[in-house]
């Protein structure tokens, strides 16, 4: 049949050259007389998209694609004779052949290349689409339904706006995109990305059919293991699936800003929107995200986490079933139950923060609860997990599993919950621990009642140790203290007598050393000084400040030392050390993606909103910068060193002091120069933090050829040209999300701004940084050129007693 239509086309294409012309006036039809040659185009009626000839960089071969008009980097989205190039476009034409195919010949009428046409039209044409979508279709009907070929059933490595990635279950027909062999290469390359509804669906990425990606199944807001997928700013996305058809798509917000979606060379399917002439192309989102998503990395229920060494585990109360192989880093083949099932007493255990396992072997029932789940499914001892289904409004339906659970990984924060069938004796009864609350004092309300506790804790401090000494160093008299602490003996055991190697830095008041206590717990030793003049008052400070706060933000203070002329403050263990050792160097920065900076930023924010508003004792903690930001292994941000901290009472705003201590870039202008510190003064040294994060630099010592302005001043001039883009960290290309950064930035100007009356406070902050609605514009920030800064210097000099008191973090690992 197809032969027959070819040779029938073959003899219309002869009679038909003599009676055609070709036009060269911007059009965006072509049909059976009026075709295109190399050198003319179609563009579609707005000016989007143009179609023609081209060739790719370096390739002396012709192809006919579709490219974007109004970008001016010159970008293909679709290409028709992908696999078949012209070497010579002499009398090539783009033209349509009755009953309704479009053809591309050569210059001796062989077909190159020819649209897959279906049904017949009387008169039939060719239009280039404002969405970039080349149609055949009956002269003047514009339903899309009788549309009898269209490219966007034909992508090549590119999903525009509109097109569909997924299946048909009427006609079997898949749509998926493919990359190209080479930049030079259009043809049809090793990696493709498809919609995988088997089971439920999921984004699959394969190389030579070969599965290498899977984004995790769809989950009503995106999909389970891609949280970067998200509501924003450019473009809508959503996932259909009936008996009909499954399908992924996504529409822009607004139409002039092109975004689209393509997999790259290497197999990278990549999110890119284009900005303008000077910054082209944005990429802000990339799958695969790292090396846990190879697929089946750490075998059936082994568990990958980015941030740990080897990346593989077991899911907990699994163990591995080769341990051997799995020492040696063969992870393939996974793990085991600890205790083996018995069919008749399991339980469900559950298991939090994952990318849901491969759902080829799942089954769904849209209707069903999570309780109406468990309850049937555990009788069915083939059901090896469940979850919901879609976690919109709570949670509804039921996703399950059948067979072993495979590619599980961790994500922090977005990942999902998971219902796994373990043996009886391993549900733990109560679920979740529940978090301790801290005891904390409920009478301190002013800066005078705490005077009086700290002499309270110091004299209770003091009893204690004498109960001790009595009792010969015994521990276990410490009920009655808020304050747990720590023997002498044990911390010198612990920092092997202070030893040199084992110093981390030092901190506002004396050296930070690194100690394991004897039951192998990690811990930072903060020592006071001797010789230190203003310690002990910094020392008592932290101890009243921190003492009383617990939140996931701040560094936790596990205890202290007092013997004779020692004071020591005994802290949690930060193994990645502080922001400033990783942010300010070149090569570590690299491990701070922008989804972890996002989170550090939030974290920050979230514990100075503690202290500022829902701690008990209100904080102001008068030196936040990057090295007073501890992490912990993953990644967490910790607020640390209180040494200069604050506490004001509740009517209390703002406060005055003749001895301003901070560190120069990050003290607001008020503060610097007039003594005058108030949670404003904390949030400015926020926005100083938020920049530095974004852009990988210190604000202080920031040069730029063009100005002298500082990194403040750099960002809001930036800001106001509309190109804040411009101050992101090159590190970042590649993880960030456009909007969250976007938004970060003009977050940090807000918090800069010359006056503290119009900084936000704390909990705007957090809040702003949260959501997606419109934003003040800031006003001018403060200190934003290196003259003021040394003007602010001083100024200062003359009035404190110790200006240049340039405070050093707490413990600076590594
Ligand atoms: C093809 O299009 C041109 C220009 O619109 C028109 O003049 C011509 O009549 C059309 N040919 C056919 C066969 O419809
Ligand atoms: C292309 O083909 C034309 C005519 O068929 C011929 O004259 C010309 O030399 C060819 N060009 C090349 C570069 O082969
Ligand atoms: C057209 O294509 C055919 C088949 O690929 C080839 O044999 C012929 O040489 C080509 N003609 C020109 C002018 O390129
Ligand atoms: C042509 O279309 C039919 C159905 O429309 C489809 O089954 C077939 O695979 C298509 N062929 C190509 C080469 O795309
Ligand atoms: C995303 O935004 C749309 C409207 O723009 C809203 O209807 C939807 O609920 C949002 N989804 C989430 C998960 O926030
Ligand atoms: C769409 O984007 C263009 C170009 O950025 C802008 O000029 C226009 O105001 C936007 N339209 C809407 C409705 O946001
Ligand atoms: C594909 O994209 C990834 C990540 O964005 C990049 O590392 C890689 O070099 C790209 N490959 C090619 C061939 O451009
Ligand atoms: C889903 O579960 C409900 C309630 O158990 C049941 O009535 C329904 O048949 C199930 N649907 C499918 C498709 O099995
Ligand atoms: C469990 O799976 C086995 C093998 O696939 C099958 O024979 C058995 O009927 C299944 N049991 C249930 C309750 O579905």
């Amino acid at each position: 049949m197809r032969r027959k239509i070819e040779e029938f086309t073959f003899l219309l294409v002869l009679t038909s050259l003599l009676i055609t012309t070709t036009f060269s006036n911007a059009m965006d039809v072509i049909n059976t007389t009026h075709m295109i040659t190399d050198g003319h185009t179609l563009i579609s009626s707005d000016g989007s998209f143009e179609l023609g000839f081209f060739s790719p960089a370096n390739s002396k071969n012709r192809y006919v694609g579709i490219w974007y008009k109004k970008v001016t980097a010159f970008t293909v989205v679709w290409v028709a004779n992908r696999d078949n190039p012209l070497t010579n476009t002499s009398g090539a034409v783009l033209k349509v052949i009755e009953p309704g195919i479009l053809a591309l010949l050569n210059g001796s009428n062989s077909m190159i290349w020819s649209s897959n046409t279906s049904g017949v039209a009387r008169t039939p044409v060719a239009q280039l689409l404002d969405s970039g979508n080349l149609v055949v279709k009956e002269a003047n009907d514009d339903n899309s339904d009788k549309y009898l070929w269209q490219s966007f059933d034909y992508p090549t490595d590119t999903l525009l706006p509109g097109m569909k990635l997924g299946r048909n279950f009427v006609t079997g027909y898949e749509t998926y995109i493919t990359a190209w062999k080479s930049s030079e290469d259009p043809g049809t390359g090793d990696y493709a990305y498809h919609l995988d509804p088997t089971g439920y669906p999921q984004a699959v990425l394969t190389r030579r059919s070969v599965e290498l990606f899977r984004s995790g199944p769809w989950n009503g807001v995106g999909y389970s293991g891609l949280p970067s997928l998200k509501n924003n700013s450019i473009y809508t996305f959503e996932l259909v699936f009936n008996k009909n058809e499954a399908y992924y798509h996504y529409e822009l917000l607004n139409k002039s800003v092109f975004s689209r979606l393509s997999v790259n060379q290497s197999g990278v399917a990549q999110r890119w929107t284009w900005v303008d002439r000077t910054q082209g192309w944005i990429m802000h989102l990339t799958a695969p995200v790292d090396n846990c998503d190879s697929y089946k990395q750490c075998g059936a229920y082994g568990t990958c986490n980015i941030y740990d060494s080897p990346i593989c585990g077991c899911l907990t109360k699994f163990i591995p079933r080769n341990p051997d192989e799995w020492m040696a880093a063969d992870w393939s083949d996974g793990c085991v139950r600890r205790a083996p099932l018995d069919c008749r007493s399991d339980g469900f255990q559950k298991y939090t923060d994952i990318k849901l396992p491969d759902t080829k072997y799942s089954w769904f029932n849209t209707s069903m609860t999570l309780e109406e789940c468990q309850v049937e499914y555990i009788k069915d001892c083939n059901c090896t997990a469940y979850t919901n289904l879609d976690i919109r409004r709570g949670g509804s339906g039921c996703l399950l599993w059948f067979g072993d659970l495979v590619d599980i990984k961790v994500v922090y924060g977005a990942g999902q919950d998971l219902y796994i069938r373990v043996a009886s004796s391993e549900v733990d009864s109560n679920g979740e621990k529940r978090k301790t609350l801290i005891a904390v004092l409920t009478s301190l309300a002013g800066i005078s009642l705490l005077g009086l506790s700290l002499i309270l804790f110091i004299w209770k401090m003091k009893k204690n140790y004498e109960n001790m000494r009595k009792q010969g160093h015994r521990e276990g008299q410490e009920e009655d203290l808020e304050l747990p602490t720590f023997d002498l003996l044990a911390i010198t055991r612990a920092t092997n007598s202070f030893a040199t190697s084992y110093k981390l830095g030092e901190g506002g008041f004396g050296p930070v050393y690194r100690g394991m206590l004897e039951d192998g717990k990690e811990i930072a030793v903060k020592r006071l000084s001797r010789t230190s003049l203003q310690g002990l008052d910094e020392f008592k400070n932290e101890v009243i400040c921190i003492a009383n706060l617990q939140h996931r933000n701040l560094v936790r203070l596990l205890g202290c030392c007092i013997q004779g002329e020692e004071k020591m403050l005994i802290y949690e263990y930060m193994p990645n050390g502080s922001l400033d050792l990783i942010l300010f160097d070149k090569r570590k920065s690299k491990q701070l993606d922008w989804p972890k900076r996002f989170h550090i930023i939030n974290g920050i924010a979230r514990g100075l909103l503690y202290l500022h508003q829902d701690s008990l004792l209100r904080i102001i903690h008068r030196d936040l910068k990057a090295s007073n930001i501890l992490l912990d292994a993953d990644m967490n941000p910790k607020i640390s060193d209180f040494g200069m901290a604050r506490s004001f009472a509740g009517n209390e705003t703002e406060a005055n002091t003749m001895r301003v201590v901070g560190t120069y870039g990050y003290m607001s202008p008020e503060y610097a120069i007039d003594g005058l510190f108030s949670v404003k003064s904390d949030v400015y040294s926020f926005g100083v933090l938020v920049l530095e994060i974004v852009s990988g630099q210190k604000n202080r010592g920031f040069r730029h050829k063009d100005h002298q302005h500082n990194l403040l001043g750099h960002a809001w001039m930036q800001h106001k040209e509309r190109r804040s883009m411009d101050l992101v960290d090159v590190n970042l290309v590649g993880s960030f999300t456009f909007s969250e950064v976007v938004r970060s930035i003009h977050v940090a100007l807000l918090c800069v701004q010359q006056s503290p009356e119009d900084r936000p406070s704390m909990s705007s902050v957090v809040l702003m940084l949260g959501s997606e609605g419109t934003l003040p514009q800031p006003k001018q920030p403060g200190f934003f050129t290196e003259r003021d800064v040394f003007a602010a210097e001083s100024t200062t000099s003359t009035k404190a007693s110790s200006s240049n008191n340039v405070t050093i973090t707490l413990l600076d690992a590594r």
